[in-house]
């Protein structure tokens, strides 16, 4: 298995019969729906919601039903990926353009579980640019805004053409560097009209997985 494979079956002895579980987006949480495929077919009853429309089509894909945030009153735990983790467990997620929804689907949720191989472990973040959801109305506006702030914002593109999010959003990547301010940009971002989520994950989860070739690691968040 490889450590994204490890720490995606893993992740699956979270899960409990009768839960209403949020699956992330990425490719770890790919192993993640594989797994969680797998026991259901084993009996395990649960219900699901995604934060994106490849998880989505993944879940449906190996013959689970997902349902609308809107059909479920509670999400009980969610399990999704990192681009970058700090020792405070601070992230960054947005890699996969899915963060708007990320973000929605672990506010609601009870328990959050990120899942990642140790590469993504950084002392701090910044080697990651930081994914940023905006809307396309006066997008040229809000970008130059985010320049004037010095959060260097760079549009995202995919296959030439600009990237276009589940939500029908564009995305643009700061190039904030290794060790920035974590605060400062959370100000800044605060200040911007048309901005409609960006990817700074602070002190969400309760527990990480880590991927390392001794094996997955289990971590506890004490401050959660
Ligand atoms: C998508 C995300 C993902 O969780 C993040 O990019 C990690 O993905 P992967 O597991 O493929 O490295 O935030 O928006």
């Amino acid at each position: 298995m490889n450590l994204k494979e490890q720490v995606g079956y893993k992740a699956v002895d979270f899960v409990k019969d009768g839960m209403v579980v949020g699956l992330g987006t990425g490719s770890t949480v790919f192993y993640f729906i594989h797994a969680l495929a797998k026991k259901v077919k084993e009996g395990l009853n649960v219900e699901m919601v995604s934060t994106s429309i490849q998880s989505i089509e993944l879940a449906e894909s190996l013959g689970m039903k997902v349902k609308n945030l809107e059909e479920v009153d509670r999400i009980d735990i969610c399990i999704d990926g990192v681009d970058e983790i700090d020792k405070d467990f601070n992230a960054i997620k947005g890699g996969g353009a899915a963060l708007f929804r990320e973000k929605i689907v672990a506010d609601i949720a009870e328990h959050v579980v990120w899942i990642y191989d140790e590469s993504k472990d950084v002392e701090k973040l910044g080697a990651f640019n930081l994914p940023v959801e905006i809307l396309p109305f006066a997008y040229n506006h809000t970008i130059r805004k985010m320049e004037e702030l010095g959060l260097k914002p760079v549009l995202r593109y995919k296959d030439d053409k600009v990237l276009v999010t589940d939500n029908g959003n564009f995305i643009v990547d700061l190039h904030l560097g290794y060790g920035f301010d974590i605060k400062s940009v959370e100000n800044k971002l605060a200040s911007v009209v048309g901005l409609v989520e960006h990817g700074l994950f602070l002190n969400t989860c309760k527990h990480c997985i880590k991927g390392t070739p001794d094996g997955p690691i289990i971590i506890e968040n004490p401050n959660k």
